[in-house]
């Protein structure tokens, strides 16, 4: 791999100098990316890479779609942003709507935070109740209740959360339980012990990489259902990307209310909360009165640029064959990174499914979240840095896959799979 250019180290020093923290907030400080196409990226020091970061997701059709790109070209030229219902934010809704079992009604805003808080508090307004239960390391963005025990160094017995963040009210505390993702019988005696306080169960069907164990969200389904409270799930990452219709058709359980975003904006800000009528009436202030309104505005939600690349890629993804043929990949991946560690006898579990997935370094059996915390990080970050010099970008958490991925990115990587798992090895 070649040295970074004066040009990107002037950008980088640049950044320390203006930007908190030296960064957004996301990928660490020592690179700057310039462009994209297809499955790769290019840093701003002509550097290419094979990207299993797609934007933290979004990108899944691959960077630049030529589709995608006339889409947005053609609403460019036509005005950036109304403030008014436009016509693609219509027609994205009816393939939300037709493609995710529990969405029979849509509503846009910008960001998956967004989309989670939003939904939560749909559940708060139908329920007449205040506290939500999440799981512990589930992850549904930057809003208060959210960083309630999303990676707690040392988590405490369930179901009480530990906030990730400063600045966070104690009284927040209170409203949210924490049970163990996978673990049913301990969620089951949690919900029935706080079933007539519970707004409402917000899971990640597919937390993090982690897969839910058969029968886990069939179980979830059952019980928030015998007591009436609200089931949602967040849809961030695998609406659209599982499967069409997300999670809840990958695995066959349709929950009340769930949070889309990342694929579904094509790469602009765009994110909705989807559910059932009964519970999204409460955006429509003509059916529940005022006192049970929850109005719902953003300045950009449903923008038409964003709803334009939305549906561009909903439509690409929505072709014979898509999904058969990532799933394929990104096994043959899976396979192939498996194989680089156990030659290098690196102890190492790939986890996930083939378009998302992780590698913990361990010997150990990962389930949930605290099963991840016996995982080497350190080696993580290292193996991660190792991948990039030899032409393989990713994020810190995961391997995201795109369409745009084909057998000359598989061989690239495969070959650094090999290389870094050796010299990680020491
Ligand atoms: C499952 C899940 N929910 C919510 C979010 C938050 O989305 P955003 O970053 O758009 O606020 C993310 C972001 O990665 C996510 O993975």
């Amino acid at each position: 791999m070649a040295e970074r250019s004066a040009h990107e180290s002037e950008l980088i020093a640049k950044a320390g100098r203006y930007l908190a923290g030296g960064t957004l907030g996301n990928l660490s400080e020592d690179v700057i990316l310039a462009s994209g196409r297809g499955s790769r990226v290019w840093d701003a020091s002509g550097r290419e890479y094979v990207d299993y970061l797609l934007g933290s997701g979004p990108m899944l059709v691959g960077h630049a779609h030529p589709e995608v790109v006339a889409a947005v070209r053609a609403q460019l030229e036509r005005g950036s942003t109304f403030f008014a219902t436009n016509e693609q934010a219509i027609l994205l809704a009816e393939e939300i709507s037709k493609a995710m079992p529990c969405a029979e009604k849509v509503r846009f805003c910008s960001t998956g935070t967004e989309a989670t808080l939003y939904a939560m508090r749909v559940a708060r307004a139908f329920r007449r109740r205040d506290r939500i239960l999440k799981f512990e390391g589930g992850y549904h963005g930057m809003h208060d209740y959210a960083l309630m025990s999303m990676a707690p160094a040392a988590p405490l017995p369930f179901p009480q959360p530990v906030p990730d963040s400063a600045g966070i009210p104690r009284a927040i505390e209170s409203t949210m339980l924490i049970a163990p993702f996978n673990d049913l019988e301990t969620t089951a005696a949690l919900i029935d012990r706080h079933r007539d306080e519970l707004a409402g169960v917000i899971v990640e069907p597919f937390q993090r990489v982690l897969p839910p164990r058969p029968g886990f969200l069939a179980g979830l389904r059952e019980l928030t259902a015998r007591h009436g409270i609200p089931l949602i799930f967040d849809e961030v990452v695998t609406s659209f990307r599982l499967a069409y219709g997300g999670a809840q058709e990958y695995y066959g359980v349709t929950p009340d209310l769930c949070a889309l975003g990342k694929a579904v904006g094509g790469g602009f800000p765009l994110t909705a909360v989807a559910g059932r009528d009964e519970l999204m009436a409460h955006f429509d202030a003509t059916r529940v009165g005022r006192e049970q309104f929850l109005p719902q505005i953003g300045t950009l939600s449903g923008n038409p640029v964003a709803t334009a690349a939305g549906l561009a890629t909903v439509r690409i993804l929505k072709r014979p064959g898509t999904y058969e043929r990532m799933h394929a990949l990104g096994n043959r991946l899976k396979a192939a990174l498996q194989q680089a560690c156990d030659r290098a006898g690196v102890p190492a579990r790939v986890v996930g499914e083939g378009v998302l997935f992780e590698v913990y370094f361990t010997d150990g059996e990962i389930v949930d979240y605290r099963s991840t915390l016996r995982a080497d990080r350190q080696r993580l970050v290292r193996f991660v840095r190792l991948l990039r010099e030899h032409g393989v970008f990713r994020g810190t958490s995961k391997f995201y896959l795109s369409i745009a991925h084909d057998e000359t990115d598989f061989a690239i990587t495969a070959r650094a799979f090999e290389a870094a798992a050796a010299a990680a090895a020491g």
